[in-house]
């Protein structure tokens, strides 16, 4: 099972680099890697797991994160609608592409977080409010969707991580909180 000492720090050369596009078919230990990044966003979302792992709570994991320079990234967004249990989103994305994006864009009111990062970073991040993007599941199905505001953000994020760029590198260095006035803030 995946813990946070498996998880590269800010710093690691692995966190800069364009992570390898994952050849199909998906190998069995690339497969077995998805699910356990799955299962480790599970785990850091359930109290009584991650209080006895002192795991740190997270939506998105990407591979390059555990020190593996490989295009496959996990989203567990649970469902925050009127006690759903079902969560937003919860898969793994193996080569995952965002194929087209919206002119407008969105950040989070409370700015991001990284399970890469042990520390806070306060600052808008900018970025597209909605997506459409291309991916395969760990059977190897090819997907197309559409997302927006909070899972389409958290994707960005993790998107991000296999290109080497961390959610810092787009927050103003001078002004933190200042963004264009046709940004949307989503809290
Ligand atoms: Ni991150």
């Amino acid at each position: 099972m995946i813990t946070m000492k498996d998880i590269i720090k800010e710093g690691h050369p692995t966190l800069r680099m364009v992570a390898k596009e994952v050849t199909l078919p998906i190998s069995s230990e690339e497969k077995q890697l998805g699910e356990d990044m799955l299962q480790f966003l599970k785990n850091s979302q359930d109290p009584e797991i991650a209080e006895e792992y002192s795991l740190r709570a997270g939506v998105g994991l990407a591979a390059p994160q555990l020190d593996i320079s490989k295009r496959m990234i996990a989203v567990h967004i649970p469902g925050i609608e009127e006690g759903t249990d079902e969560p937003i989103i919860s898969t793994v994305m193996v080569n995952p592409k965002i194929i087209s994006h919206s002119v407008q864009s969105a950040c989070l009111t409370e700015g991001e977080g990284c399970l890469s990062v042990d520390r806070e970073v306060p600052g808008y991040v900018p970025r597209h409010s909605r997506i459409t993007l291309t991916y395969f599941d760990l059977t190897g199905e090819a997907h197309k969707i559409r997302l927006k505001n909070y899972p389409a953000i958290v994707i960005q994020h993790e998107i991000d991580h296999i290109n080497g760029i961390m959610f810092y590198d787009h927050i103003n260095q001078e002004q933190p909180f200042k963004i264009d006035d046709d940004v949307k803030i989503i809290s």
